[in-house]
């Protein structure tokens, strides 16, 4: 029965079965001629029928009434959330910055409250994906939504969320991610008076866990601490509004009921959470240090091997130890685009300025790296074993070129001296002196 206590199911990509009623999942098959408490099944299908094995994704849910009772579907303002490909391309090779979004004034729910910062690939296509930010200050009530353009990623910055779906609740603090597939149904309710975070939609292939290689079985984001949530199902009546995303256009269907009224369901096709602290951070205990990928925790893998439509890396809390060694990032320009927020403390490529809940943008082969007070820093630094505490920085990396919206472009809170960061980098070089 649903109650107060959250269960989850843990485990990446595997089968799970959960029941709110006992018995209300039919035994030994999908879709009996009548199922067990009087419920309607249906199937949700997150790929194709037809993909192999390994890759398809498919949850059968048993619930009060078909999703398909509502009624038509018609056009709301998309208001600040774009979507690739967009009108007009702004891609410039430009560094760009920004700092935190400020928080909203006015009531502004989850949908309402998504800022588009930069876009790439193309949603019909299946292609790239959509980096927002969100700034809310009110709970979804009588609204729910689901996004047929791509899966959501969520990462908090600020404040606790409460993902109330349709195949259960989960509660995702910051540090922690959550998952929506793609199609899922879900409303969300704030734990504080105010939440802001980001969100990557990916159009694309679902997020998976990268492969470990040499690495062995165990390693980085472990499968066993993912977790789903549980079958917590209400009957409830009302005037629902359910907000589709679809094709890049918001869109409202009305319903006489919650659409939270699965009562039971199993498959692999589920929302999901993780928290970033579980994550095994491996790292150089030699010198020099690996390439960033070594922090993935998801990709959305591309057609072309090794390739990431979308790569979920982070910058965690850890030891560094490297011996003579320029230990920051470093300087570098990359075929990915590589998109950055910060959830926390400080990141330890830049002295100052880039700051909890702002982001930065480096696109396809735009130079980047330390800047040149970390620079001078990090070369005199004593190389003892030191740990970096209060730090959580994440990259959401593609092989497509990010697009900015024209919101981001203009907003107030980007700042438009960026590049000044490496201003100071001075030459050193003396030929006569190695
Ligand atoms: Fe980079």
């Amino acid at each position: 029965m649903p109650s107060d206590k959250l269960d989850y199911l843990s485990g990446f990509g595997n089968h799970h079965a959960s029941e709110a009623l006992p018995g209300a999942l039919p035994e030994g098959q999908n879709a009996p001629q009548r199922c067990p408490y009087g419920l309607y099944a249906e199937q949700l299908t997150g790929s194709a029928f037809t993909a192999p094995r390994s890759h398809n994704r498919r949850s059968w849910l048993y619930r009060i009434r078909p999703s398909v009772a509502q009624s038509a579907y018609r056009p709301l303002p998309a208001g600040d959330w774009v979507t690739a490909p967009p009108a007009e391309l702004a891609a410039d090779p430009n560094q760009m910055r920004w700092d935190p979004r400020p928080l909203p004034e006015a009531p502004t729910d989850f949908v309402d409250g998504m800022l588009s910062v930069a876009v790439n690939g193309d949603a019909t296509a299946q292609s790239g994906c959509g980096v927002h930010v969100y700034a809310c200050n009110r709970d979804m009530t009588e609204r729910f939504f689901y996004d047929a353009d791509g899966e959501l990623l969520i990462v908090p910055q600020q404040g606790a969320l409460t993902l109330r779906t349709e195949l259960g609740r989960l509660h995702v603090a910051p540090g922690e991610i959550a998952v929506v597939p793609r199609g899922i149904k879900f409303q969300v309710r704030l734990e504080d008076a105010a939440a802001r975070g980001y969100v990557c939609e990916n159009y694309a292939s679902p997020f998976e866990l990268p492969g470990l290689g040499p690495i062995g079985a165990n390693g980085l984001a472990n499968p066993r601490d993912f977790l789903a949530p549980v079958a917590d199902y209400e009957d409830v009546g009302g005037d629902i509004e359910l907000v589709a995303k679809f094709s890049g256009r918001l869109w409202a269907t009305r319903l006489d009921h919650s659409p939270l009224d699965v009562v039971a369901w199993h498959g692999n096709y589920a929302p999901y959470k993780y928290d970033l602290a579980r994550f095994n951070t491996i790292n150089s205990v030699s010198f020099d240090h690996p390439d960033p990928s070594i922090f993935t925790v998801l990709t959305s893998p591309s057609d072309t091997p090794g390739t990431a439509n979308i790569d979920f890396v982070i910058f965690p809390p850890r030891w560094m130890v490297a011996e003579h060694t320029f230990r920051p990032p470093y300087f570098h320009r990359n075929l990915m685009s590589e998109f950055m927020g910060l959830i926390h403390g400080e990141y330890d490529a830049k002295a100052e300025g880039f700051l909890p809940g702002g982001a930065s943008l480096h696109n396809c082969m735009s130079p980047h790296g330390p800047d040149a007070e970390t620079f001078e820093k990090a070369t005199h630094a004593e190389l003892e074993p030191a740990y970096l505490g209060d730090t959580l920085a994440f990259m959401f990396e593609s092989r497509y070129v990010f697009q900015p919206t024209p919101a981001a472009l203009n907003a107030d809170f980007r700042q438009r001296d960026y590049v000044d960061v490496w201003a100071g980098l001075r030459s050193h070089f003396s030929p006569d002196q190695r």
